[in-house]
């Protein structure tokens, strides 16, 4: 089967922004390719030649998509006939390599998810299939790429493969973390969730440690803030909004209620945080400066983004927080991801290089 498909995998109606930035990323990378999709399909395909698009994954870095939650190569949609799906997909290995695991997952849409036990189910039953063939490793290897079968519908599957190294490790690209019943708001488990991706955990210790300064811009309730504590920082909150009772008892907490925009550290903080709702670009613009003006080593934020034009949007933020650091003369390194505790927002990671 000829792998003429990159997939990607993203939120449900972010589609759009999806194939347009894979779209300019393939065009930079030299792939000539065209996207299809269907609107709120939570995925999209970027259709090229085989060899454009094994160029295409050597040359962009699964890291640097903002929209794609997951990618993997295919072939074209697999109907899959009678009762027995592990050996009807056992015969779609063709230009599949030699694989070191395999995940079968489905789309995340309300109505994909009843196929999710269906996936669980059958995933050690093709597992063992597939080492009989001498098409998967005796034992798990992430060295090798990894099979990834996806469920469109009970009976239509895709059948590919991806890098580990240059991928998401999650296998659809969903990190589920459990809301913690003490805090302040749902929002908080968009903090957790962009530390998991922007920093590797083995950092933890030395870049979200006890006693740090943090400033949480646009606090209230205090859900990020909770974040904060909980790693057993300090933290000025800012927001003319109430702050949750409990977190204020903890001590660790300065509640200034003021704006946003205006405040400054008056001695450099390690973190800043911000989840203001504001235009992004006026937010892009103040992280930008808190850089510039060396006011915090690492910020996380988020980008507000309920126009239309998402993609263009977020290109203009990136092009003017670039501006301004550049100005600065300082060296930061910046990205961003939309992530699965994000709706219609991207979180940003700024991070200043010494
Ligand atoms: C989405 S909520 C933040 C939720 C918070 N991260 C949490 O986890 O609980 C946005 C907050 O930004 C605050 N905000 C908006 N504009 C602001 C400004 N100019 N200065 C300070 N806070 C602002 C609002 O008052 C609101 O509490």
């Amino acid at each position: 089967m000829a792998m003429t498909q990159l997939v990607l995998l993203c939120r449900q109606g972010f589609e759009a922004e999806t194939a347009a930035e894979i779209q300019d990323l393939a065009s930079q990378a030299g792939c000539f390719g065209y996207c299809k999709t269907k609107n709120d399909q939570a995925w999209v395909s970027f259709v090229a030649e085989d060899h454009q698009l094994k160029q295409l994954v050597e040359h962009v870095r699964f890291r640097s998509l903002i929209f794609a939650r997951q990618w993997f190569i295919c072939g074209d949609v697999v109907h899959l006939s009678g009762e027995d799906r592990v050996s009807a997909i056992s015969q779609e290995m063709d230009g599949i390599p030699h694989c070191g695991e395999v995940e079968i997952i489905h789309v995340d849409t309300n109505e994909a998810k009843a196929l999710s036990r269906l996936c669980k189910s059958l995933t050690g039953p093709l597992a063992a299939s597939l080492r009989k063939k001498n098409r998967l490793s005796a034992k798990r290897n992430h060295k090798i790429p990894r099979l990834m079968i996806m469920f469109l519908e009970g009976k239509e599957v895709l059948v590919g493969y991806h890098f580990t190294d240059n991928a998401c490790k999650w296998p659809d690209g969903i990190l589920h973390l459990k809301s913690p019943k003490d805090a302040p708001s749902r929002s908080t488990l968009k903090l957790e969730e962009a530390w998991h991706w922007f920093i590797p955990k083995r950092q933890w210790g030395e870049r979200l440690s006890a006693g740090m300064r943090a400033v949480d811009l646009g606090a209230a309730p205090g859900g990020w803030t909770w974040q904060l504590v909980k790693r057993s920082m300090m933290v000025e909150a800012i927001d003319n909004g109430p702050m949750k009772g409990d977190l204020m008892e903890t001590g660790q907490v300065t509640h200034h209620e003021v704006d946003g925009f205006k405040f400054s550290p008056s001695k450099k903080a390690h973190w800043m945080v911000c989840d203001m709702a504001e235009s992004p670009i006026k937010v892009a613009e103040r992280m930008a400066q808190w850089m510039a003006n060396d006011w915090c080593s690492e910020a996380i934020f988020n980008l507000k983004l309920p126009m239309k034009k998402r993609y263009q949007e977020v290109q203009k933020c990136i092009e003017l927080m670039n501006e301004i650091i550049a100005k600065s003369g300082l060296e930061v390194e910046m990205s961003f991801k939309h992530l699965y505790h994000d709706r219609e927002e991207i979180t940003g990671h700024l991070r200043r290089r010494y």
